[in-house]
């Protein structure tokens, strides 16, 4: 593809982790990516790692849970790179604790990010999308949907984020939209450190009893997902929408 024709994605939460993974991928994959994370210059190191390699990347810096500021974010994407026609929600938190502990804010502050954000990021992403008949949407839920102790927000919303897909997936299919979804099992990331600290467990045991529980015996890396990713916003994915694939080394949690 000519740069003219080159396809551009957001990556939300795309400063470390999955979503730094991803943005990599995609743009290995040939596609302009906006780098959209809390900080901006937090997403100075995943973009210089794009261009290092031939590709191009913006650093957009915004909240995903203001509708604003990703108003805002969104359209400094398709000025600076192009119309976006790939979306990724993949900025997450976590704020984790048992039901009786937890308290009103922690429940708000993960329902904000993941579904009111993939909500906002959807919405003005999709006018795009429309306009160029052609769009991919990837969302990223969680084994813990399926329920997860210590989570009950979590495990919430991603759950919602499933039924969001689906229902993206029948709203925009005829515009020649896709919409799925991922949901990783344990995964190597700033996020599943944070929780062995949280638990006062030294990391390197806790991934050894995590990789003991998983079928083929190893952690999840970075790369796992975002070649999950790649497969969903690829050309030929056009026919497979409303999916959630598990990608967690075995069957399920
Ligand atoms: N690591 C795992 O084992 C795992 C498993 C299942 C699902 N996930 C999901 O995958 C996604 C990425 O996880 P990760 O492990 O890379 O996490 P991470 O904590 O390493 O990275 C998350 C990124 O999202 C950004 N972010 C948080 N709130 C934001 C907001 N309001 N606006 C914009 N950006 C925001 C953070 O700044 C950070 O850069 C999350 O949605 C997470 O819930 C992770």
């Amino acid at each position: 593809m000519t740069d003219n024709t080159q396809r551009v994605a957001i990556v939300t939460g795309g400063a470390r982790g999955i979503g730094a993974a991803t943005a990599q991928r995609l743009a290995a994959d040939g596609l302009a990516v906006a780098v959209l994370d809390l900080d901006e210059a937090a997403c100075a190191d995943t973009v210089a790692a794009v261009e290092a390699s031939g590709g191009r990347a913006l650093a957009v810096g915004a909240d995903v849970a203001d509708a604003e500021q990703v108003a805002a974010a969104v359209e400094r994407v398709a000025t600076g790179l192009g119309a976006p026609t790939v979306l990724v929600n993949n900025a997450g938190v976590t704020r984790d604790n048992l039901l009786f502990k937890m308290s009103e804010s922690d429940w708000d502050t993960v329902m904000g990010v993941h579904l009111r954000g993939s909500f906002l990021m959807a919405k003005a992403v999709q006018k795009h999308m429309v306009d160029a008949g052609w769009g991919r949407i990837v969302n990223l839920s969680s084994t813990s949907a399926l329920g997860n102790r210590g989570q009950a927000n979590y495990s919430t919303a991603k759950a919602g984020l499933q039924g969001f897909t689906k229902t993206l997936a029948i709203e925009l299919g005829k515009f020649g939209v896709t919409a799925n979804c991922i949901a990783p099992g344990f995964i190597v990331s700033d996020m599943t450190r944070a929780t062995a600290e949280r638990i006062g467990q030294d990391w390197d045991t806790y991934v050894a009893a995590r990789a003991a529980q998983i079928p083929v015996a190893r952690a999840g890396e970075v790369a796992d997902i975002a070649h999950a990713v790649s497969f969903f916003v690829s050309e030929g994915a056009g026919f497979v929408s409303g999916q959630v694939l598990y990608v967690a080394g075995g069957p399920r949690a």
